[in-house]
């Protein structure tokens, strides 16, 4: 059937191999609460923590965090599997154990609303892009470059963007030579923040304040990763800015934002994002002065062009006591329940969370598929 003559259907994709999993559900539940099913077919896809892909309920009651539990999209579904058979435009298989495989229909778009590794950083666009089907956000190259904290400065910094000091501790090289790698660090200056390269929800990341504690956070980031990442410590507060883009005109920015952890939190850490919320005030819009905004927002665009990002993506900034503005992530996949920076900065920009999934998929059902 032509998408003309019948809703453009969506597989909402969520869960995943990362350790964001839990997060990426949480998001789901919200995202499939707000779709305009007048407008659009509906087809809840999980990924396990295992990485198999299943048909989910399409229930958001069941995606929330309940008596403080985490969701989590079961190992038990239906195997499902998306055709990579580019002539096949997304066909959906459903495959019961023991069954003989269904057919589900031809997908339109895909939302992968995934964070971290195997989602957000190029790997699921790349099967996407093999199989010839839409999808929302950014494509192979920006999800990558976005989810490797190293590639992605030396991006900024290459289109003039300012980033923060750092050094590169590359798969094998502490096991090697940690003394080597420490007097690399130390040149830095202390204290540090120490992170594995790909990952997310702060999840690995240390504040070290000297030499004595620099083994430990490097042991931790490296079981998320064999790359790691040591950054100087930026003093400055942190404002973020959300960014649409889209085929017809210059990346679209939105007003800005700032994350105010109190005192009880050395930083923006996994707790402090999504556990003890009340320690945590995201102030939108950000009360900084109007030609700092602007410049945040300019910044942004930039950040999203130089990345060659599609779709969305949030842009992390460290704004120091000079006004000198620090780039921090961009983030491909920000987060994306209705109190998450990202939908609250549109929010406050005149776009609401129904409005703006819904940008978000007509945007990716207006772009064609192959290089763009
Ligand atoms: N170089 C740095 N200087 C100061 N604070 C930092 C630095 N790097 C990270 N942080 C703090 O750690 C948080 C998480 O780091 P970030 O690089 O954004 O990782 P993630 O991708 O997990 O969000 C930031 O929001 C900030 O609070
Ligand atoms: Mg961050």
């Amino acid at each position: 059937m032509d998408v003309q003559h019948r809703k453009p259907r969506v597989a909402v994709v969520f869960g995943g191999r990362s350790p964001e999993h839990a997060i990426s559900c949480v998001t789901a539940g919200s995202v499939l609460g707000a779709i305009d099913r007048d407008a659009y077919d509906v087809v809840p896809v999980g990924i396990t923590r295992q990485g198999r892909w299943v048909l989910a309920a399409d229930d958001p009651t069941r995606l929330a965090i309940t008596d403080g539990t985490l969701p989590a999209v079961p190992e038990s579904g239906s195997a499902l599997s998306i055709t990579t058979d580019p002539t096949a435009r997304g066909e959906i298989v459903v495959a019961a154990p023991g069954e003989v495989p269904r057919a589900l229909g031809e997908v339109d778009v895909v939302l992968p609303l995934l964070h971290g590794p195997y989602g957000e950083d190029g790997t699921i666009q790349g099967l996407l892009e093999m199989a010839g089907v839409r999808y929302v956000g950014s494509g192979v190259l920006a999800s990558a470059v976005g989810m490797n904290k190293h590639y992605m400065k030396v991006v900024l910094a290459g289109a003039g963007l300012l980033v923060c000091r750092h050094v590169v501790v590359r798969p094998g090289e502490w096991e090697r030579d940690r003394s080597a790698v420490a007097a690399s660090v130390a040149s830095i200056g202390w204290p540090v923040f120490v992170k594995p390269a790909r990952g997310g929800s702060s999840i690995g990341i240390s504040r070290v304040g000297g030499p004595d504690d620099l083994a430990r956070a490097v042991e931790l980031a490296l079981e998320h990763d064999p790359k790691v990442l040591v950054e100087e410590a930026v003093a400055g507060r942190e404002i973020e800015c959300a960014v649409l883009g889209s085929r017809d005109g210059p990346p679209q920015t939105s007003v800005c934002g700032e994350i105010i952890v109190d005192d009880t939190h050395e930083f923006y850490d996994f707790d402090a994002k999504y556990v003890d919320e009340e320690h945590v005030t995201l102030a939108v819009p950000a009360d900084v002065p109007e030609d700092i905004a602007q410049e945040v927002r300019r910044l942004s665009a930039a950040a999203f062009t130089a990345l060659d990002c599609e779709g969305l993506a949030r842009v992390d900034f460290f704004l120091r006591a000079d006004g000198s503005l620090l780039v921090n992530e961009v983030n491909t996949m920000p987060g994306f329940t209705p109190h998450s920076m990202f939908p609250r900065l549109w929010a406050a920009s005149g776009l609401d969370y129904p409005a703006l999934v819904d940008r978000l998929l007509s945007t990716a059902l207006a772009r064609s598929t192959g290089l763009r």
